[in-house]
């Protein structure tokens, strides 16, 4: 049987945010050459959503890093399955996350991505966790700041199951 769930942020607040974020991101990288990297699987819905309220020129693509699989817990051990296809050299990337939970994921992608020719490298994600920090990381663009609990839907999964549940809720 699958557990309860609560409804922590809604349809309605997440496409009010989104539009907010994209909106900030139009007038932030005007004039630049902007790449939206949005990290499989998690960040699927939001970059979809995101990207369509940035009013700019600008380049879309996917990174793919290893997962919790089953768990609810990080296994610390970073890898990147799948790497942009798109030449980043000169240009302006913007990390796309789900969330940023003890931060182990981030900072490994932010560091690996400093080693690249982009001119610069931020982060945007959907969800800060700050309260589970482990790993120190500069969030550059945060659409909620939660404290805790586990999150599904809105492209947020457990065990690959919720993704496509239209707002966020926390498993009981
Ligand atoms: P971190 O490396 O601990 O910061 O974990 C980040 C990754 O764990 C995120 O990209 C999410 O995919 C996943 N994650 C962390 N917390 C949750 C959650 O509450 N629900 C679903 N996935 C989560
Ligand atoms: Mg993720």
């Amino acid at each position: 049987m699958k557990p309860a769930r609560t409804e922590i942020i809604s349809r309605l607040q997440l496409q009010a945010r989104v539009e907010e974020l994209g909106r900030q991101l139009t007038r932030e990288y005007r004039g630049r050459q902007l790449v939206l990297l949005g990290v499989l699987n998690g960040a699927f819905i939001f970059t979809a959503d995101l990207c369509r309220m940035i009013d700019l020129d600008l380049e879309i693509d996917f990174i793919r890093v290893t997962s919790y699989g089953a768990s609810t817990e990080s296994s610390g051990t970073i890898r990147l399955l799948k790497e942009p296809s798109i030449d980043l050299a000169g240009k302006d990337v913007l990390l796309v996350e789900d969330i940023v939970d003890t931060g182990t994921t981030m900072a490994w992608l932010q560091e690996h991505f400093r080693q690249s020719p982009a001119r610069s490298v931020r982060i945007c994600s959907l969800i800060d966790k700050k309260e589970r920090r482990k790993v120190p990381v500069d969030v550059d663009y945060i659409g909620f700041s939660l404290d805790k609990g586990f999150l599904v839907g809105y492209g947020l999964d457990c065990a690959e199951q919720y993704r496509n549940l239209p707002a966020i809720y926390a498993l009981d």
